[in-house]
């Protein structure tokens, strides 16, 4: 049986009123006791402590968006993993294209965040993937692979147990179309083969695939055999369409 893993990245979205209205619904709507489903919520970070005390489903758990790789010092606008950790999140996106592109986040800075997070505790969801030109070019092999390895590089033979890796074609986030079925097992399998023949033990690691997933397209993609979960953009800022999903997911059996 699977235990689908759904990560909802709101980005840069919501408010005040949003979060209210997302926390009424959610009370009101979510099966109060998914046991097949592990659901992760990413809002900004200053919305959690507030989702977390009204929503009444407590097992929902946090991530972050972004992480900084220093413990603490002169480093402005930036929040710790262990300052994550006190606020009782548990995981956190890392490598987002947005933050690859936006931000400059190069593979070798991202690595050092991935370490910070296990040193404290915290799930990574490593996000990788390659851009329309990458695709065409026969590159996303060798550039899934790049992005894999400066993790191994910088955390040891050990660096992925227990944590999660999203694949996202940058072509396929925001686009409303995302990659078939086929690409996303296809993809998944040969990055898990990858990383499990670079690990020195028998490692767990679970995979996603997030790009323009939606309630519409999730049960399709739960499906798929390498696939363990998925992040998912736009459509978890739709209330409706994300309890959805989850009531959707709660309800597989594979
Ligand atoms: P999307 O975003 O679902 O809106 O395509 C996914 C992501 O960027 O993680």
């Amino acid at each position: 049986m699977k235990k689908p893993i759904i990560v909802a990245n709101w980005k840069l979205n919501g408010n005040k009123n949003f979060v209210q209205e997302f926390i009424k619904y959610c009370n009101l709507h979510l099966n109060k006791n998914f046991k097949k489903s592990t659901i992760i919520i990413s809002p900004p970070i200053i919305y959690i402590k507030y989702i977390k005390k009204f929503l009444k489903n407590k097992k929902i758990y946090f991530s972050s968006q972004n992480v900084d790789y220093h413990d603490q010092g002169a480093f402005t606008g930036e929040i710790s993993a262990n300052m994550l950790s006190e606020i009782g999140v548990k995981y956190s996106i890392l490598g987002h294209s947005e933050r690859r592109k936006n931000h400059f986040e190069s593979n070798k800075i991202i690595a050092k965040k991935f370490y910070s997070l296990k040193k404290n505790n915290l799930v990574p969801i490593l996000c990788i993937g390659e851009t329309n030109k990458e695709k065409k070019l026969n590159l996303t092999e060798k550039i899934l692979k790049k992005q894999v390895d400066s993790i191994f590089l910088k955390c040891g033979k050990l660096a992925f147990h227990k944590t999660i890796v999203a694949y996202e074609p940058i072509w396929a986030i925001g686009s409303g179309k995302s990659a078939s079925p086929y690409l996303i097992n296809k993809i998944l399998k040969m990055i898990k083969k990858y990383i499990i023949k670079n690990s020195s033990n028998n490692i767990k690691v679970y995979m996603q695939y997030g790009g323009s997933v939606s309630y519409k397209n999730f049960e399709e993609i739960i499906r798929l055999k390498y696939v363990d979960g998925v992040l998912i953009g736009s459509d978890s800022l739709n209330f409706k369409n994300f309890c959805k999903i989850i009531n959707i997911s709660d309800f597989i059996n594979k």
